[in-house]
């Protein structure tokens, strides 16, 4: 089937496969032409939670490729707001596009409405549960600005609610890399996750500090503290400073240190990073569109 629900659900060799059909689309994106790939297709666009990166990104990459868009709108434009539920929203949706892009803040939601659809159902984020287009952007991105085989990774920020750092992780794990986790300790990677990951042959370790684990990585990837996970207001206020990414700290870092962040950012990444060698965030983001038309050539038949 050609649905996009989990990392969990690809092997190495499909996403070497995507990685590489990105790289053969990728100059169409730096060009910022057209090619008529998708030429007659649909891609219906259902954004539940806010988004500027991967709506905006998957609609370029469409337009791109030739295609057109359709989006729903916001939530509070739709009959979302008279009560309709996701299923016969899905039921709807499939009738009119060849693909789906689902954001929704539940887990779960992007597995539930690939029951309901006739067209491929691309997940762009279920809540707390997979980010799976962003992983494979992020392993575009690993790829095409340091290296995939055996990275040295230190993974910084919200390990616990992260959907982002969970999918990546899983990715990683068939490339042989070499993981750090720095979180404050509410938010720790789940101890099933870690265990799941050793399972698969990952080398991952806590360090105590960002200092500690910045002297040794090639690619250090950071992450906000999601103030909309947390049940608790109060348990948020308590970590939401606790990582920042400044200019004195990068002193200490391998010349070759590639900074990575999903974006967007709050106060993670000191502006001052921006322009020096490290900064590879903007770039990732780019590194969006032809991943998703690799994704959008895949599954909608313009590419083998
Ligand atoms: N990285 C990411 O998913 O960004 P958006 O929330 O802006 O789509």
């Amino acid at each position: 089937d050609l649905h996009i629900l989990s990392m969990k659900d690809f092997s190495k060799e499909m996403i070497d496969h995507i990685l590489e059909t990105a790289e053969k689309l990728e100059p169409i994106a730096v060009r910022k032409e057209r090619s008529g790939m998708l030429a007659g297709k649909v891609l219906g666009v259902l954004f539940f939670e806010p988004s500027t990166r991967t709506r905006m990104s998957f609609e370029t990459a469409m337009i791109r490729l030739g295609g057109e868009v359709l989006s729903m709108g916001s939530v509070d434009a739709s009959s979302i707001s008279k009560g309709e539920t996701l299923a016969d929203t899905i039921r709807v949706v499939q009738s009119y596009a060849d693909a789906i892009i689902l954001r929704h803040p539940k887990e779960g939601a992007a597995r539930m409405a690939s029951e309901f659809s006739q067209v491929p159902v691309i997940n762009a984020g279920d809540g707390a549960g997979h980010h799976p287009t962003q992983t494979l952007l992020d392993l575009y991105t690993i790829k095409r600005e340091s290296k995939l085989e055996g990275v040295k990774i230190a993974l910084a920020g919200d390990m616990k609610y992260g959907r982002t750092v969970h999918s990546l992780c899983y990715a990683l794990a068939h490339y042989g890399a070499d993981i750090t986790l720095v979180s404050p300790d509410e938010l720790r990677m789940p101890y099933e996750i870690i265990k799941d990951l050793e399972a698969r042959g990952v080398n991952v370790r806590q360090a105590d500090s960002i200092d500690e684990a910045i002297t040794e990585v090639d690619v250090l990837y950071v992450t906000r503290i999601q103030k909309e996970r947390f049940p608790d207001p109060a348990e948020y206020l308590r970590v939401a400073s606790s990582l920042q990414i400044t200019p004195e700290l990068l002193e200490n870092a391998k010349s070759h240190l590639k900074i990575m962040h999903p974006l967007p950012r709050v106060n993670e990444i000191d502006p001052l990073v921006d322009s020096t060698s490290h900064a590879c965030y903007f770039k990732q983001a780019f590194y969006g569109v032809p991943i998703r038309m690799a994704l959008l050539a895949l599954v909608m038949g313009g590419m083998e």
